[in-house]
């Protein structure tokens, strides 16, 4: 498919020596969002990592390639030149750097060159007008004391300025209030444009009540055992993974001789 923007296939990734992903397959095209749903520990976290080239996540086998290109070679500064963008689960804070020094910085390693203030400034209000954020916003240090909603702002204005063709969101459920989970769909929604693919990684039905992704997929024990469209995230709602996980099961013995 030309417009294609990622194909993963039989992605294998050990993490200290043990092995989490078992062979993902995943293809996102531009304009399309992907919702990855899973189960703690089922390798959700594990596979954004490696996407963006994550040093302690090693990948043993498969293939990642990216607008037709191979990345895993690729440092993860090179990926996010490319067009890659992950939004972490756990952000940082750093002390003592604005937002506006943290984002231009950020640009400036994206593009690989300066970037002129000029520039930078008019990228910066005509997104923060589009998020409808407040200047202020800008000035202050990264993440530092920030609510959780908060920081996915910060997250969201850094995904507008850096303008990436793919997305990645790996969303916490923990501590994601009703303004955060906002403020992520509100964000996303913005930024949506036909060139852009999203994968969002959530076990938060909620958050999918104001984010539509087309596909659905189910990530479990380092898998994709189930994929589908929006209906799928609203079974998970309605009945949560079990039934999924048992229809599953035999053909996971078939596969790794181990017990689902
Ligand atoms: N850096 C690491 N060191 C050791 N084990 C790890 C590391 N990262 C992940 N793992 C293990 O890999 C498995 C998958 O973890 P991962 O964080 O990818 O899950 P997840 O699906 O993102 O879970 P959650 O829904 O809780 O965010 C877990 O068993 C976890 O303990
Ligand atoms: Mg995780």
């Amino acid at each position: 498919m030309a417009d294609t923007l990622l194909t993963i296939e039989g992605l294998t990734v050990s993490v200290e020596g043990k092995q989490i992903l078992n062979g993902v397959d995943l293809a996102v095209g531009r304009g399309e969002v992907h919702a990855i749903m899973g189960p703690n520990g089922s390798g959700k976290s594990t596979l954004a990592n490696a996407l963006m080239g994550h040093p302690r996540y090693q990948v043993t086998g498969g293939t990642v390639r990216f607008k037709g290109e191979d990345i895993l070679a690729l440092s993860p500064d090179k990926r996010a030149q490319r067009g890659l963008f992950l939004a972490f689960q756990y952000p940082m804070s750093i002390p003592g750097v604005t937002m506006v020094n943290f984002l231009r910085q950020a640009m400036k390693a994206v593009r690989g060159e300066d970037v002129p203030v000029r520039e930078f400034r008019e990228k910066l209000f005509a997104t923060m007008k589009l998020l409808k954020m407040d200047q202020e916003f800008a000035r202050r240090y990264v993440n530092e004391g920030f609510s959780g909603g908060e920081k996915k702002r910060a997250e969201i204005l850094q995904m507008g300025i850096l303008d990436p063709d793919l997305a990645i969101m790996d969303e916490t459920d923990s501590g994601l209030d009703i303004d955060a989970l906002r403020t992520v769909a509100e964000g996303v929604n913005a930024l949506t444009t036909p060139k852009l693919g999203v994968v969002l990684i959530t076990h938060y039905q909620r958050l999918l009540n104001y984010i539509k992704p087309q596909f659905v997929h189910i990530l479990y024990q380092g898998r994709i055992i189930e994929s589908g469209g929006p209906e799928l995230a609203l079974q998970l709602e309605a009945e949560g993974y079990d039934p999924v996980i048992e229809k599953y099961a035999p053909a996971l013995v078939a596969a790794t001789g181990e017990k689902a």
